[in-house]
């Protein structure tokens, strides 16, 4: 524990709604703890705001504690009620986006989601990672290069989607094998290649305390249809992404915010030939498309970049101490 700082704290009677503020703020200023000081700060100052610029009504304050309770009550290893909270409020893109800044003609980010697993089975190229019968198949071609163009070899690719019904294999409450799921590696040309079926769109979980907030507010609970990667090497940028089907119903109404334009894609009919050549069964789909990857170092430098420049907009005299912003010592 980092040892507590000389903070000043007056005796806390007779707060108002006025000073409960600073109060607050100053016993929770005890830490030593720079970045959680200036969290904490940040977070009552809002928060507090919140109460007092809505005149936040008992009833609606005791509302929003029971949501959260039933959101815990509901979530457990498979059923992440707080993550579908975060996401569609656009919390989750949010801190994707301040997180994983991308240079020009790199690929962007997107929703991790609930459903991504570590049990997938690591696969040889080619191999299918669907064994749903009813989806139409799919052939990816893909590859990882870097900003200059450059292949990168060996990135553990994970890839995930649904099965043609739209649910996620931990969904189904008689899972015994993690399906329409995998990993592999890009080879030496960057390469990585498989097959899977044609994404389809579908309701995130909305049978719990979140999809009852959709309701309230007129929204739908639907996500287009998209493939799930993530990237990870050593010394490169962690990527989570997915690629979007084009023309999909909800293309431009996504309920978690998922989707990007650079992330939209359009596979085509295959040819005889490459059918043939890849073993995948005549009028299947076929999807090529270019990962582009950038190294720790890129994302660091504009992060901080954007970061100096937010602050600067906001009139803040901060300092980032290990890339994040904690008030300026005076
Ligand atoms: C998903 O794409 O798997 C997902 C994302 C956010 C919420 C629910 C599901
Ligand atoms: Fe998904």
């Amino acid at each position: 524990m980092a040892a507590p700082n000389k903070v000043q704290i007056p005796a806390l009677l007779d707060l108002t709604i006025d000073n409960i503020t600073p109060n607050t703020v100053k016993i929770n200023s005890q830490s030593g703890d720079r970045r959680l000081t200036y969290l904490m700060e940040r977070l009552v100052t809002h928060i507090h705001d919140f109460a007092r610029e809505t005149r936040l009504s008992t009833d609606e304050w005791m509302a929003a504690i029971q949501f959260l309770v039933q959101c815990g009550q509901i979530s457990s290893e498979v059923r992440q009620e707080f993550i579908l909270l975060s996401d569609i409020l656009g919390l989750s893109l949010l801190v994707d986006s301040i997180n994983h800044p991308k240079p020009p003609n790199t690929t962007e980010g997107s929703v991790l989601g609930p459903f991504h697993t570590h049990d997938a089975p690591t696969l040889d190229h080619g191999a299918n990672m669907s064994s749903d019968p009813k989806g139409e198949p799919l052939l990816c071609i893909c590859t990882v290069k870097d900003s200059n163009g450059k292949p990168v070899e060996g990135v553990k690719v994970d890839i995930w989607e649904t099965d043609s019904s739209g649910h996620y294999d931990v969904q189904h409450s008689d899972r015994n094998e993690p399906t329409e799921r995998c990993v592999m590696a890009s080879d030496g040309n960057g390469d990585f290649w498989f097959k899977c079926i044609l994404p389809v769109s579908y309701p995130i979980p909305h049978d719990g305390p979140v999809g009852k907030l959709l309701g309230k507010l007129n929204r739908h609970p639907w996500r287009p249809a998209h493939l799930h990667f993530m990237f990870e090497k050593s010394g490169w940028d962690h990527l989570i992404t997915a690629l979007y089907i084009r023309g999909d119903p909800y293309e431009t109404s996504d309920a978690v915010f998922g989707v990007k334009k650079s992330l939209i894609v359009e596979p085509q009919k295959i040819d005889s030939a490459t059918a043939k050549q890849y073993g995948v069964p005549e009028g299947s789909w076929i999807l090529k498309h270019d990962f582009v990857l950038t190294t720790d170092k890129e994302t660091e430098d504009l992060r901080d970049k954007l970061a100096i420049g937010a602050l600067k907009k906001l009139g803040l005299n901060l300092t980032l101490i290990d890339h994040l912003p904690v008030p300026d010592l005076d």
